[in-house]
């Protein structure tokens, strides 16, 4: 749970693989005007019109309800793709795959406190690096990576249930990777991810694979 690959922050795409799952990412800041929430959106749109090779205006991401996962959308229907957006105060980042159903999640690492530690389950508290001092960076960063995962791998498993941190179980593995289930009320879904930086953020990505067919209704 170490990043080491940097996305920019500039509105370019990244294309990156996890276990073989290729997913585009890409962050910017908002412009002057437009709001973090439709920054992101719009980035969404690029990102969908990019990969399925159709313009950006001809693409529409909208909140799927009572949900509120998003879809991307052209004047056919829902398109073949599973799109993911998330915003902190000053930045906003998507993803796109054809493949598989994606997350993305931002933290800022400055809001990563340890009343965030709550949410954590036993193991991942005991796979958190020991901090020598208090706010020390190894362990913040770590705890903005493990809580970017958690939001991550929730909006990848695409269940449309209520968000439960304790109910998202986060793996560890080497480097920048982990491996996650959410824990459903009716099944259970699993998958993989990565963390990278985008300036002084934490951006998580997470993937399922296979593309989510279901309609958004709460269960
Ligand atoms: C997913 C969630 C934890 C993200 O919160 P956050 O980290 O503070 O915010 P982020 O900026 O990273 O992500 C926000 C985006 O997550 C997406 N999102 C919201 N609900 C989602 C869901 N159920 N599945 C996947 N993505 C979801 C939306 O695109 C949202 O962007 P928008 O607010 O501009 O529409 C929060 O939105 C949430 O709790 N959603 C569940 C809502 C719910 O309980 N719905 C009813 C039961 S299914």
């Amino acid at each position: 749970m170490i990043p080491s690959m940097v996305i920019p922050v500039g509105g370019r795409v990244s294309r990156v693989s996890i276990d073989g799952w290729i997913a585009d990412v890409a962050c910017a800041h908002p412009d002057a005007g437009v709001t973090v929430a439709g920054a992101a959106r719009r980035l969404a749109e690029t990102l969908v019109a990019g990969s399925v090779g159709v313009a950006p205006d001809d693409v529409r991401v909208a909140a799927l309800l009572p949900s509120g996962r998003p879809v991307a959308m052209s004047a056919a229907g829902p398109m073949p793709v599973s799109v993911s957006v998330s915003h902190e105060r000053t930045i906003a980042g998507a993803a796109v795959s054809s493949a598989a159903r994606v997350g993305i999640d931002i933290v800022d690492p400055l809001t990563a406190r340890s009343a965030l530690d709550a949410w954590f389950r036993n193991d991942e508290r005991s796979s958190m690096p020991l901090a020598e001092s208090p706010g020390d960076d190894v362990t913040t960063g770590w705890r903005a990576c493990l809580w970017s995962a958690k939001e991550a791998a929730y909006k990848a498993a695409s269940l449309d249930v209520p968000f439960a941190p304790l109910a998202v179980v986060i793996v560890p593995g080497t480097g920048d990777r982990f491996h996650f289930t959410v824990q459903g009320s009716l099944r259970d879904v699993s998958g993989s991810g990565r963390c990278f930086t985008a300036g002084r953020h934490v951006v998580t990505l997470a993937v399922v694979g296979s593309v989510a067919t279901e309609d958004g209704t709460c269960s």
